[in-house]
């Protein structure tokens, strides 16, 4: 079993990065620079925007944070991005997800300025990734086309299965597998919470991506001998083996799948860590300008 070491492939990218950023600075251009919007005091979202702001500083991009109060309005909230988008000294933005209820995500997610949308949840993003135009890519699938590329698995013809179909991962995920590209060109099976015998599904799949959000759901009896599992779920659960009484798990039964499957991603240290290199280069490809979606 290999196991896709999300630490090793993202300090490659990383190294990577901050090479192209020195040499941006040394023809006296500025350093990408990436404006995160956090509302609220989510404890997920404060470490994912705080992990996301310190990779900036380590690559030698520029990052703002604006903290917003969970009370703060939805008009206040658009109105604070529209000013962030008309900024030229930023180049990407994003509002960390979720939000506060009385708030629509729909509505937040198209007053970011699709040139500026480093996390591609904007709808014309998302279209122009469907028809296999240039576009910011959603960071974690992004993530995962990396680590397949980084490790030359061959995804042409297999039957890949996805296992959830959120906006941010599942669905965009089944998207750029089955696009023809490389990686690419899967047969892709998109599962959900209304799928009938998962299992008998999951059990024929080459790869599965497993993206419930459900702690340790993918168990070895529905994994196939030899398939390669990729897990995004970053699930906190109870424990009695840490001082602070929780861990990490992710959606797949980790120990019992590995001794099956001939390559998986840990949690941590997988597909969360090749999440923040897709931010990077969607911010990079932003500063560069080379994605100019227009409305
Ligand atoms: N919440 C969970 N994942 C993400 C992500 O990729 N981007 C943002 N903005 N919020 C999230």
């Amino acid at each position: 079993m290999i196991l896709l070491d999300g630490k090793l492939v993202s300090s490659f990218y990383k190294k990577k990065l901050a090479e192209e950023v020195k040499e941006m600075k040394a023809r006296g251009e500025r350093a990408p620079h990436l404006c995160a919007i956090l509302v609220g005091e989510d404890p997920a979202s404060e470490t994912y925007v705080a992990s996301k702001v310190k990779n900036c500083a380590e690559v030698g991009f520029d990052s703002t944070l604006i903290r917003l109060d969970n009370s703060v309005s939805e008009a206040e909230l658009i109105s604070r991005i529209e000013s962030v988008n008309i900024n030229s000294s930023i180049d990407g933005i994003i509002v960390q997800l979720p939000l506060p209820a009385h708030i629509s995500v729909q509505r937040v997610t198209e007053s970011v300025s699709p040139a500026k949308d480093v996390d591609g949840f904007h709808p014309l993003n998302i279209g122009r990734m469907v028809q296999n135009l240039p576009s910011f890519l959603p960071a974690t699938p992004l993530g995962i086309l990396l680590m397949l590329e980084h490790y030359k698995i061959e995804t042409a013809g297999k039957h890949c299965v996805v296992v959830g179909r959120s906006n941010i991962v599942g669905t965009p995920a089944s998207i750029l597998l089955a696009r023809n590209s490389s990686p690419g060109n899967c047969t892709v099976t998109l599962c959900h919470s209304r799928t009938k015998n998962l299992k008998s599904i999951t059990s024929n799949a080459d790869i599965i991506i497993a993206a419930i959000g459900k702690p340790r759901y993918i168990t070895a009896d529905m994994v196939k001998e030899g398939a390669i599992v990729m897990d995004v779920g970053i699930n906190r659960i109870q424990s009695s083996e840490t001082k602070s009484g929780w861990k990490l798990v992710g959606d797949v039964d980790f120990e019992p799948v590995s001794e099956k499957c001939s390559m998986i991603t840990p949690v941590p240290g997988g597909l969360g860590l090749m999440t923040i290199i897709g931010l990077l280069q969607n911010t990079l490809k932003a500063a560069k300008k080379e994605v100019q979606p227009v409305l």
